[in-house]
């Protein structure tokens, strides 16, 4: 069991820590893959361009004025074009250089992108109930699992009886954003010190998330009460080499 000494530290930055360590990219080391490789046996979908004449709220005013933890949805689905959006704003890509560098929505420590975005989809048009994970080099989407019983699943993750709020508020939710990390993605660059940038990075991710949601009628709340690792086993991560670090519900207010 760590101490709070300890935890405290691993908030704080000193890069001394990183003198005698030769980090991967300094060997030379080939530099991970900025996606995950999924084989040819999953389905992938398409998504819309990002659209912004899907935003009814245009006003960034007035979305930072707004913004709330919204823990009430409305029945009405997401359209695909609106999770697009929210994939996008939230953690997509917005600019395309040569030799393949791309440039996301959300800044990254060392551009090193480690956060996946996963998405349980209970209402959104045109998606089947299930887990999908987010290509945002491709703007697609990869269709991991169907779940008939969605509901009693997101359940069985959210620790209701521990939140802080509003229990089961997640299962009536459109979508559940998941925001795992690859750690060597940032380990590669940082090493030791990647951990505490990862962590920051799934905090802008999440905010862009916030504030896109205010554009279209949506609204989300962050959820860092959760059981890790059902989150992990439902997307089928190894709970090692990529586990969940974040969550959010969305869905129309
Ligand atoms: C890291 C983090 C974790 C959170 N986890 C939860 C959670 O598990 N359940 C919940 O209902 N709200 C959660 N929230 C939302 C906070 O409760 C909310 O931001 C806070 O009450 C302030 O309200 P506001 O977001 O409406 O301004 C979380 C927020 C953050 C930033």
């Amino acid at each position: 069991m760590p101490s709070i000494n300890e935890n405290r530290r691993f908030l704080k930055t000193y890069f001394s820590d990183l003198d005698g360590i030769t980090t991967d990219s300094k060997k030379g080391l080939p530099k991970p893959s900025a996606e995950k490789n999924w084989s040819e046996n999953y389905v992938l979908i398409d998504l819309p361009e990002p659209d912004p004449k899907i935003i009814k709220n245009d006003s960034l005013y007035n979305s930072f004025k707004n913004r709330r933890s919204v823990r009430k949805y409305a029945e009405q689905a997401l359209s695909l074009s609106e999770l697009s959006y929210l994939l996008w704003a939230s953690n997509g890509v917005n600019q395309r250089g040569e030799g393949g560098i791309v440039k996301r929505t959300t800044p990254s420590g060392g551009a090193s992108y480690s956060i996946e975005s996963y998405i349980i989809v209970q209402n959104v048009d045109g998606l089947e109930r299930g887990v999908y994970n987010y290509l945002p080099i491709e703007n697609k989407l990869v269709f991991i699992k169907k779940i008939e019983n969605i509901s009693d699943i997101i359940d069985s993750f959210m620790l209701d009886s521990k939140q802080p709020f509003l229990p089961y508020f997640a299962r009536k939710a459109a979508a559940i954003f998941v925001w795992t990390t690859i750690p060597y993605r940032s380990e590669y660059r940082f090493d030791i010190m990647a951990h505490k940038k990862i962590l920051i990075d799934v905090g802008h991710i999440c905010q862009n998330l916030y504030i896109a949601c205010e554009g279209i009628d949506a609204g989300c709340c962050a959820i860092g009460v959760y059981e890790q690792d059902v989150v992990d086993k439902l997307l089928q991560v190894d709970g090692k080499d990529e586990f969940t670090v974040y969550l959010a519900a969305a869905g129309k207010k």
